[in-house]
């Protein structure tokens, strides 16, 4: 029976939950697969800080990167530390050694990706990253692995918990953003630090890796329109509840014929979508496949337990393909592909709600610079202020162009009957 030696790169929520994982279901997988998998190191920062000492023998750890990388006995470095450096030059240092990496980050991997597969072509080693996307949700690999037969035209998800669970929170309690947050945070599900989740910037993270796999066709975060969840008010959730709407942050990558576009966002989206009743922490990911149509990935998108199940699933299957990897299939280039257009005119129906001079003029005014650009509308709800002089005009368009929407709203912004434009929000149907 083959015998393969693991070092684990940090040992927080993830890391830890990986060597629990190994530690108690080695024998199980063993016994399923054949192979034999141990942990040989855990590289920590300073052992008089680290928490999670007790969890495994003394003789495991160390601080210095070399005693992994120059120790020709390690063949799988699992990095869970998070961050670009040094986790940037730690994989490319571990592939160009011949080790192959497992990662559970989506930051290092959405900016690097091509030079770490580069470099694992280059000696033949493996580089997995399940864990990066939808936490225990196994979603690249099924693409990889149970979607070949298909063109993808669609990838439509939430893919942040934190976001999920404030949204969820500001649905169902009517609380505002301020203090879901707070809530969130004092359940643990939100750093202290919120920004990377609430600004939408974890979900592109991980749309740029899901999109990138769906489409064959490398999708750097520069080219992923980004919109996060903090602009958003009761208000927002009161027209959503109006209209048979739910509000969630959305990552949607689409793609027609060499056409793509690929945007994180606050979305409205009807109550009866199976994304609506994704609540709280959870997670799940539509994909479109010409022939398979939809289907639907759920679960738990991040915890301990379930992205450890991700690591060690990478883990057991870079094992079993140790003679030949099996890398990603987008060109491995850095730039965007000159086969592929990017649409950032996306087609959309959008939800605009304005505060509005409540006086004779006003609609035929918006309608006009509405139409001025070609944009229709479906449908129109005001809703009178106590003051008798001011409304609150909710419109909803048909599919028309971003472009158009904004130059309009430009228009519309400037009228004199117009004191703001309070929300724009895109809706899928
Ligand atoms: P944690 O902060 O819990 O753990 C990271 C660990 O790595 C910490 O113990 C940290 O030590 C250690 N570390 C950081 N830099 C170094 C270094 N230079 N040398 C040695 N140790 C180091 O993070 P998570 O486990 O939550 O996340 C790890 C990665 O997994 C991130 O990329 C994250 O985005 C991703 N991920 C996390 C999920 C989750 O549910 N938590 C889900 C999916 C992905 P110290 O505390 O001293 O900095
Ligand atoms: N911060 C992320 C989330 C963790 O809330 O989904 C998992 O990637």
């Amino acid at each position: 029976m083959k015998h393969y030696q693991v070092a684990l790169l940090g040992f927080g929520t993830v890391g830890s939950g990986v060597y629990r994982v190994l530690s108690e279901n080695g024998a199980q997988i063993t016994h399923r697969e054949g192979i034999n998998i141990s942990v040989k190191r855990i590289l920590v920062r300073d052992f008089e800080q680290e928490p999670n000492l007790h969890l495994a023998p003394m003789e495991l750890y160390t601080t210095s990167f070399d005693d992994i990388v120059n120790d020709p006995e390690i063949d799988i470095v699992a990095e869970c530390m998070g961050g670009i450096e040094p986790a940037r030059s730690f994989i490319l240092r571990a592939l160009g050694a011949g080790k192959t990496v497992v990662t559970s980050n989506k930051e290092v991997m959405s900016k690097h990706w091509p030079a770490f597969e580069q470099a694992a072509k280059s000696t033949g080693a493996g580089l997995y990253l399940e864990a990066t996307v939808g936490g225990g949700i196994p979603i690249l690999r099924t693409i990889l692995d149970s979607m070949q037969a298909n063109n993808i035209s669609r990838v439509m998800g939430i893919i942040n918990g934190t976001t999920n669970y404030i949204l969820t929170q500001m649905t169902e309690s009517g609380r505002s953003f301020e203090e879901a947050l707070k809530e969130a945070q004092a359940l643990g599900y939100a750093e202290a630090n919120p920004t990377a989740d609430v600004e939408g910037y974890d979900a592109m993270y991980k749309l740029s890796i899901l999109s990138s796999m769906a489409f064959h066709a490398h999708m750097p975060i520069e080219v992923i329109y980004r919109e996060g969840i903090t602009k958003l008010t009761p208000a927002d959730f009161e027209t959503a509840r109006l209209l048979g709407y739910t509000i969630k942050l959305l990552a949607i990558g689409k793609k027609a014929g060499k056409r793509i576009e690929v945007r994180v966002h606050p979305t409205m989206i009807p109550n009866t979508h199976p994304l609506a009743s994704v609540r709280g922490v959870f997670n799940a990911i539509f994909l479109t496949g010409h022939a398979v149509d939809d289907i639907m990935l759920y679960g738990r998108g991040a915890g301990c337990m379930p992205t450890a199940s991700a690591v060690v699933s990478d883990i057991v299957y870079a094992c079993h393909h140790d003679q030949r990897h099996h890398y990603m299939t987008f060109v491995n280039e850095e730039s965007i592909s000159n086969e592929i257009t990017l649409v950032c005119d996306f087609i959309c129906i959008y939800s605009i709600r304005l505060k509005v001079a409540d006086k004779p003029g006003t609609m035929a005014a918006i309608a006009a610079a509405f139409a001025e650009q070609g944009v229709s509308l479906k449908s129109v709800i005001q809703l009178g202020e106590p003051d008798g002089t001011s409304a609150r005009i909710t419109f909803i368009t048909h599919a028309a162009s971003e472009f158009a929407v904004r130059d309009s709203l430009k228009k519309i912004e400037a009228l004199d009957c117009v004191s703001a434009v309070e929300s724009v929000i895109r809706v899928e149907e």
